[in-house]
Formats: C-alpha cells, structure tokens, sequence
C-alpha cells in the first residue's frame, strides 16, 4: 500500500487517553464503538485493554481509515473499519442487536494527519487549495467554494461565532472584494495572508492570526455541530446497561451541545420553569460520570498542545434506560 498521507509524519497522538480507556472500562471486553477512528489511537489502546474487546471504528476520512486499518492490522478481525459519518451510527450498527455496545467514544475535531497534511489545505503551514473537507470524496462543498457562494454577512457569522475572530467583518469584507474583482480566495497561503493584513495593527497575538479563521471555517464546511445531540441520544440508546459513552471536545461550542444533551438523558429537564409541561424530552436513561469536564494535566498539555482545551464527558447508561 503507498505511505498513507503522502508518507508524513507521525500519527495522531490521541488525547486523555488513559482517562478515556478508564471511563470506558475496556478491560471488561466486549464490542466498542470508536466513532472517530483517526489513527487509530484510541481503538488500540481499547484493543489492548482486553483480548474480548473489539472495535467497530468509524471515520468520514477513507485516508484516516486505511493508515488506522493498516497500523492496528495486527489485531485481525477484531478491529473493523466503516467510512460513514457518525451521526449515522444506529445505521452503521444496524445488523448489530441494538443495545449490545460495551462502550462508545466520539473525539470530535481533526487528526494531525488531516492538519499535518500538506495537500488537504487545513493549515496555513502549507500552501494549497483551500478544500477543508474531512471526506475528500464526498460532493460536499469546499472552503474556497463556500467563501465564493456566501454573502459578506454570512462569512461574517462563521468566522464570529466558529472562531471568535475579532476581526471577522474587515475578513469578511475584503474576502467578497476580491471576489468582486474576480481574484477569489482560493488558496491556503491567500487566505493567511489576507486575514494577517487584516489583523496588522494588532499587539501580538499567542496564537497566527489565521488560526480562528481556519477553524471556524473548517467547522462550516463539515458541518461539524449539526446534529450533535441526536448523534448523543442515537450512541446512549445503542448502549447496553452499565456501559459508557465518552466524548472529548476542542470547542465550547461543541462541549455544550454535549453537556445539555447528556443533561437531558440524565432526567433534567430544561425547559423555561413557566412551561405548563415538559417538552424538552428529558429522560432519565443515563448517570453522568463527569460534573465538571476533564481537562489534561500540565505534563500532557507541555507533550501535546492539543491536549489543552481538550474537555471529556462521559455518562453510563442507566439499567432501566
Ligand atoms: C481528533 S481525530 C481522532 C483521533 C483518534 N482518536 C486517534 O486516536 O487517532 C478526529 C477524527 O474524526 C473524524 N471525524 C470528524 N467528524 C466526523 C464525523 N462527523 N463522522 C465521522 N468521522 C468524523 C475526522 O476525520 C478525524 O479523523
Ligand atoms: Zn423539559
């Protein structure tokens, strides 16, 4: 098989990893869902929690999926790779009985593979066509074919509430005005290059300039908070009794998708107090693990910058649930 990724670097090094496996309870064996297989970081260290265990690993990205297949080869059949979104995962496991899943984990966001890849245009670091998109091989639209169909407000909005980018209208504007001029924004470099321009007067920042903007624009083209929630209630229900859901995220605005929805499926209802009755369709088929997220340590976050705004949260599914 040629060098998955063009032959680069190293894999993904996961992310609180030996929290992630000890909420899992892995060594307890059984059938375990990875829905972001990545490298495969996570599945193995589940393999190697236990002979029983297995795993179903998930990825939209079919480069992630073989490097993983190919790297956790050695465990045969009991690591099995699917290309699908998660949020299709009561689909993925429809031959599976449901209610047979000894434990489900979901580490939201991109690989280092994807952000360390010199073609897929997630990072400023290299010059190329500004794609973005987890699955290359879906007809989903790209980076440059969003910023070329959406008017400056919209652009606007994502770089603002994706990003938290304080500059998102002056990027905005003079990302449409170039579009007006016929010179569109279609590359990794022209992107950094303008939102810097943009960010000139400012003291410096901890952080390149472009980095909010490529984030928030990587989160629009993979719709990456799209029905978050339902993914949440569709992975507890596949649960079985005394088992663990796991989710690790990189953004608040994901984490708190996840922290409502597993709020609910605690039996918290979440409606205004003046609602006559309840409609938010809480339900008490969880007990949450986690009241505050876990965060990595200093050692973790020194080895792996990543690590820092990484936030776990993890439920067991209740025995009557
Ligand atoms: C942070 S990485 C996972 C790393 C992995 N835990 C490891 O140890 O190597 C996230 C992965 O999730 C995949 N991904 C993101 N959103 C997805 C979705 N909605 N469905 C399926 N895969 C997704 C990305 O393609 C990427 O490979
Ligand atoms: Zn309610």
């Amino acid at each position: 098989m040629a060098a998955p990724f063009g032959g680069m670097g190293a894999p993904h090094r996961p992310v609180l990893l030996r929290e992630t496996i000890n909420f899992l309870a892995a060594e307890r064996g059984g059938l375990f869902v990875d829905c972001t297989v990545g490298s495969g970081g996570h599945s193995e260290a589940i393999l190697e929690s236990s002979k029983e265990t297995r795993v179903i690993g998930i990825d939209r990205d079919t480069e992630a999926l073989d490097y993983a297949a190919q790297r956790l080869a050695h465990f045969g059949s009991r690591f099995h790779t699917v290309h699908s979104d998660f949020r299709e995962i009561a689909h993925v496991l429809g031959d599976v009985d449901s209610q047979k899943v000894a434990g489900i984990l979901v580490d939201f966001g991109v690989s280092s593979l994807q952000f360390d890849s010199p073609t897929r245009g997630f990072s400023f670091r290299f010059d190329a066509p500004l794609d973005m998109r987890m699955d290359p091989e879906s007809d989903q639209e790209t980076a440059a074919e969003l910023l070329l169909r959406l008017p400056e407000e919209g652009i606007a909005r994502i770089l603002f509430e994706y990003g938290e980018e304080r500059n998102s209208r002056r990027i905005a504007k003079w990302i449409v005005e170039k579009r007006e001029q016929g010179k569109p924004v279609t590359t990794t470099k022209e992107l950094a290059d303008l939102v810097a321009r943009a960010d000139r007067h400012r003291k410096a920042r901890s952080i390149h300039p472009a980095t909010r903007t490529f984030q928030a624009l990587r989160i629009a083209v993979n719709h990456e908070l799209e029905g978050l929630d339902h993914f949440v209630e569709a992975a507890i229900d596949l649960l079985q009794p005394d088992s663990r859901f796991v989710a690790i995220s990189f953004h608040s605005l994901e984490d708190r998708i996840i922290k409502q929805e597993l709020r609910r499926l605690s039996g918290y209802c979440q409606c205004p107090p003046v609602a006559p009755v309840c409609s938010c369709g809480a339900r008490r088929v969880v007990k949450i693990l986690t009241r505050r997220p876990v965060t990595s340590g200093a050692t973790e976050i020194d080895d792996n910058p990543r690590a820092r705004s990484a936030k776990l949260r993890a439920c067991e599914k209740l025995v009557s649930g």
